[in-house]
């Protein structure tokens, strides 16, 4: 299956209640409770699916996503369904495009989640990936451990294993395993109990599914420090990255793919998807206008908490608005989306009320806002200049500025002949062109 789409874009739809701009629910299309509505994330779905998308993906934090008063009072982030249970809704209301759900190896242990995936991938015919976190925000931690986050080094340990504990389960079982014939459900020979004793974890069993139409569930991630990229490099299948220049893209994308070898694995087993928002319009003008529109519908102290809780500090209206982002600690929660605040506002000379807007926009991911043409070269550039082997789409708000990308930029790249106009394959990893892995046990 390798290559038989090399030289298209992959494509992910990132959903997100009514849409990512954090003003999205207030906007006069949007769904006020699309959080919590199956019917909304069921046309979103297929719609995306109706466009060929490689898949839809779904972000979680077990946690209230706001503290902070301001943000929580305009928190329309603040009710989501659970990401598997949504997935396994949408796997029986789809039939091709790859469902990825988020789940932590901080708060989770392997052989619920490794089941769970298992599960997704048998309800969807081998569509299901899962993007490991291990997450980063203290409103989780509080929810789970007493004692706090944990430190960064410690959850990425935790991670390490987690995922080879997770591949092993999903190795034990053969695709030969279940003939269901000649009075037999399962050859014991094709199955092989896991023995993993670890640091972290001991488990001893099988496995209670057959083995995955697409061989292992697609791992995805988006770790950006040390260890999350070599555990990516190590592990993913598919990585989300938040760059805003072209030069930013492409450092992360050949730092991430050249640490690969070490691993025994090729640079093209990996697809770099980086988030983008994308608000698109006939005209420049258009287009400018639909933006200005949603950021008029953001309060200054919701676009302020907002950021400040990205950049780990405890409060930044204290400080004036008119003026530059303090000093800060490195953070132990996402430390490269703080670094991307601090590099965009010296880059663009921004006090903290515009850093503010523009992060609330899409929090730290690519705003592209202009014709179809302006947004398929900027698209096309850095595909081609090896910064990005596709997008992850983040709609400003839902369904229209996903329609809106899907009615009026993906003619234009296919015009180009850089997106598919039919699935190759019937599960996520073929349509990604991906390989079956070799088992780990
Ligand atoms: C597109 C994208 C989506 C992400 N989704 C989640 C998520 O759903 N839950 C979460 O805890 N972290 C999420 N993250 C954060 C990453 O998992 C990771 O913690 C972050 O990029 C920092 O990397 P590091 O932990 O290696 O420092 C996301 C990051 C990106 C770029």
């Amino acid at each position: 299956m390798t290559g038989t789409n090399s030289g298209q874009m992959k494509l992910g739809a990132f959903l997100m209640a009514g849409g990512h701009h954090i003003a999205a629910w207030r906007h006069p299309d949007a769904i006020a409770n699309a959080g919590v509505n199956i019917d909304h994330f069921i046309e979103l779905a297929r719609m995306a699916e109706a466009a060929k998308f490689d898949m839809v993906f779904v972000e979680d934090a077990a946690a209230i996503r706001e503290r902070d008063p301001d943000l929580a009072s305009q928190g329309a982030r603040s009710t989501m369904f659970e990401p598997l249970s949504l997935l396994a809704a949408l796997a029986v209301n789809t039939s091709h495009i790859g469902l990825v759900a988020t789940a932590s190896t901080t708060y989770n242990e392997p052989y619920g989640l490794a089941r769970a995936f298992a599960s997704l991938d048998q309800l969807s015919g081998g569509r299901s990936g899962w993007n490991l976190v291990t997450s980063a925000s203290e409103l989780e931690a509080e929810n789970f451990v007493s004692s706090g986050l944990r430190p960064h080094a410690q959850r990425y340990e935790r991670a390490e294993e987690f995922a080879g504990a997770a591949a092993a389960l999903w190795d034990g079982v053969d695709s030969d395993a279940h003939t269901i014939s000649d009075g037999v459900y399962a050859d014991p020979a094709k199955l092989h109990p896991v023995d993993h004793h670890g640091k972290h974890f001991t488990l001893t069993g099988i496995l209670d599914s057959q083995r995955s139409p697409q061989g292992r569930p697609i791992m995805v991630q988006a770790g950006a420090s040390e260890a999350g990229k070599n555990l990516a490099a190590r592990t993913a299948d598919v990585v989300f990255t938040a760059a805003q220049t072209i030069e930013e893209a492409q450092a992360y994308y050949a730092d991430l793919k050249s640490r690969m070898p070490a691993f025994g694995r090729k640079p093209d087993d990996l697809k770099i998807l980086p988030g983008i928002s994308p608000i698109v319009a006939n005209s420049q003008s258009e287009a400018r206008a639909k933006y200005e529109a949603l950021q008029d519908l953001i309060p200054d102290e919701v676009g302020v908490a907002l950021l400040a809780s990205y950049l780990s500090i405890k409060d930044l209206s204290q400080y004036p608005l008119d003026g530059p982002l303090p000093e800060m600690p490195a953070t132990d929660g996402i430390q490269s989306r703080q670094q991307l605040i601090v590099d965009q506002a010296r880059r663009e000379n921004l006090n903290i009320r515009q850093s503010a807007r523009k992060f609330a926009g899409a929090r730290g991911h690519w705003q592209l806002i202009g014709t179809p043409m302006q947004i398929a070269d900027r698209l096309e550039e850095r595909f081609l200049a090896k910064a990005a082997d596709g997008f992850n789409i983040m709609g400003a708000y839902f369904p229209g500025a996903l329609k809106d990308f899907i009615d009026l930029v993906l003619p234009e790249l296919r015009r180009r002949g850089l997106f598919r106009t039919e699935y190759e394959g019937k599960t996520l990893r073929g349509n990604l062109g991906l390989s079956i892995p070799e088992r780990a046990v």
